[in-house]
């Protein structure tokens, strides 16, 4: 599997494109509230990203009918905006936006909270950014891509969640999805080792219930077998030699909480 190392310069068009993509996730979180549909979600993404003068990298990718993902509560990825959906207190859902800017490719997702929500639905949320976050902290030169997934599993096991096996994050430059992919679960000490240089994404999607998913018959959203809910987070990564550099930060991170 051959994983490319981005030069300086690719490195700082790769922190532009994450840049363009973070700053539209953080204005999407000013506009979520009870009675906006997700179809909104989308027009609204289609927007912001065309004014940056980028491009939204999903709509139509593999056929995908949306600019963004949106996936509520027992949703767990893939979620296709409808005028139909329409948010209510109480839901959690996030938002997946990947923006390709000047041909390099940025991808990012938080699940907001919609007013008040449930204990429950606050645990699956909290423990899917902290996964992401003890795997933000594990990663740097010469680390295995089983130490990731074995630091996602260990936060999801403290919370009482359960780690999606059937999607993983991924490489991304100027393609959205390229080698290596990134298991979200695994064992330390195990699997490739990880270059600085190499950029990838992190987002584990954690369950209140199982870890089984199903597909429905849109061929796209990506619910949890059981119902139960479920949550995600994601960042852009570029690994460094004593760690890593989150690419994809808005211009201004106040309020930003998710970062
Ligand atoms: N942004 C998603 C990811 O994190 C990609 C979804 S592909 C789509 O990898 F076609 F569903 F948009
Ligand atoms: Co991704
Ligand atoms: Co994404």
């Amino acid at each position: 599997m051959m994983v490319e190392i981005r030069s300086p310069a690719e490195i700082r068009a790769m922190r532009d494109a994450g840049r363009v993509a973070a700053n539209t996730l953080a204005a999407v979180q000013a506009m979520l509230r009870p009675g906006v549909s997700t179809a909104e979600v989308d027009r609204f993404v289609r927007a912001h990203t065309r004014a940056q003068g980028a491009t939204p990298s999903q709509l139509g990718y593999h056929g995908f009918p949306a600019a963004v993902c949106v996936s509520r509560n027992e949703v767990v990825c893939h979620g296709v905006p409808s005028e139909r959906e329409v948010l209510a207190e109480g839901d959690i859902v996030n938002v997946d936006v990947t923006s390709c800017f000047k041909g390099w490719h940025g991808d990012t997702s938080a699940t907001f909270r919609i007013g008040a929500v449930s204990a429950e639905a606050e645990r699956v949320a909290l423990a899917a950014q902290r996964a992401r976050d003890a795997a933000l902290a594990v990663l740097c030169d010469g680390c295995r891509m089983g130490d990731l997934g074995a630091a996602i599993e260990a936060v999801a096991r403290a919370h009482g969640c359960t780690v999606v096996d059937a999607f993983g994050g991924h490489g991304i430059g100027r393609k959205m999805h390229a080698a290596p992919h990134v298991a979200h679960t695994g064992r330390a000490g195990a699997g490739m080792r990880l270059r600085a240089g190499m950029v990838i994404t992190l987002e584990p999607m954690l369950n209140l219930g199982g870890p089984e998913v199903e597909i429905d018959p849109d061929g796209w959203t990506v619910r949890t077998r059981d119902r139960a809910l479920s949550a995600q987070f994601e960042h852009t990564v570029l690994i460094t030699a004593r760690g890593c550099e989150r690419l994809t930060l808005p211009d201004s991170p106040d309020g930003a909480w998710w970062l």
